[in-house]
């Protein structure tokens, strides 16, 4: 549904300070709750406290789930799953570390391709369509950000998300109070259109 509204170019998101660790770890909150249930360790290294994006909270929220549940999705039970924040020069990286299957060279350079999949029978059982990186990296490209998937077959994968951070923290002491009205009012701001290659057929 987001792409196919980005698609048609209406889709829209807010541009407000967005509170990424914060972010960021309600979406473990469902990470834990799913590692339980498959018996993966599930490990949570969000130290920044004050990392502030300006963007859209639901659709980040969303960006970190997608990269959680490919962690946890191609992850077998007894393997592990680790989330992590930093900030490097101006950028927020969260950065999803599993010890799951991994994704061979030949794979990796097409996983974002809408509807791709590496191994399609072990992602149908996996009830996965292909669409997850896709929306991510949309995500992450309307935040001025980036992802990334290092891996290799049978070694586990290292997915980086990073978003650029805002140069104002509306928590600092002193911070104009206007300023900070202006800086959290919702403005919606029409995201370009994706290019044709991303249209559904
Ligand atoms: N952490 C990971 N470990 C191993 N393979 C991965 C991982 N993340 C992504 N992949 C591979 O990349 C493919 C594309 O991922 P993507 O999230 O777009 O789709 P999906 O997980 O198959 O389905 P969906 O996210 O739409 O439910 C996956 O099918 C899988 O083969
Ligand atoms: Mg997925």
């Amino acid at each position: 549904m987001l792409l196919a509204r980005a698609d048609a170019g209406v889709e829209t998101l807010q541009r407000v300070p967005v509170n990424v660790a914060q972010c960021l770890r309600e979406a473990c909150k469902d990470g834990r709750i799913l590692a339980a249930a498959k018996q993966t360790t599930f490990t949570e290294n969000i130290d920044a406290q004050e990392l502030f994006v300006e963007g859209d909270s639901h659709a980040l929220h969303r960006l970190f789930l997608i990269l959680i549940d490919n962690a946890l999705k191609y992850t077998p039970p007894g393997g592990s799953v680790t989330v992590g924040l930093r900030r490097k020069d101006g950028s927020a990286v969260a950065e999803f570390r599993d010890t799951g299957i991994g994704i061979s060279g030949v794979d990796l350079p097409n996983i974002f391709d809408r509807f791709y999949r590496a191994d399609k029978a072990r992602s149908r059982e996996c009830g996965g369509i292909g669409l997850g990186l896709s929306i991510a990296r949309w995500v992450a490209e309307a935040h001025r950000g980036a992802i990334e998937v290092q891996s290799a077959s049978g070694l586990g994968s290292l997915s980086l998300c990073d978003c650029l951070c805002s140069k104002v923290n509306p928590l600092q002491v002193g911070f104009p109070h206007s300023r900070v009205d202006r800086l959290t009012r919702d403005i919606q701001v029409s995201v370009p259109c994706l290019p044709e290659e991303w249209h559904v057929r």
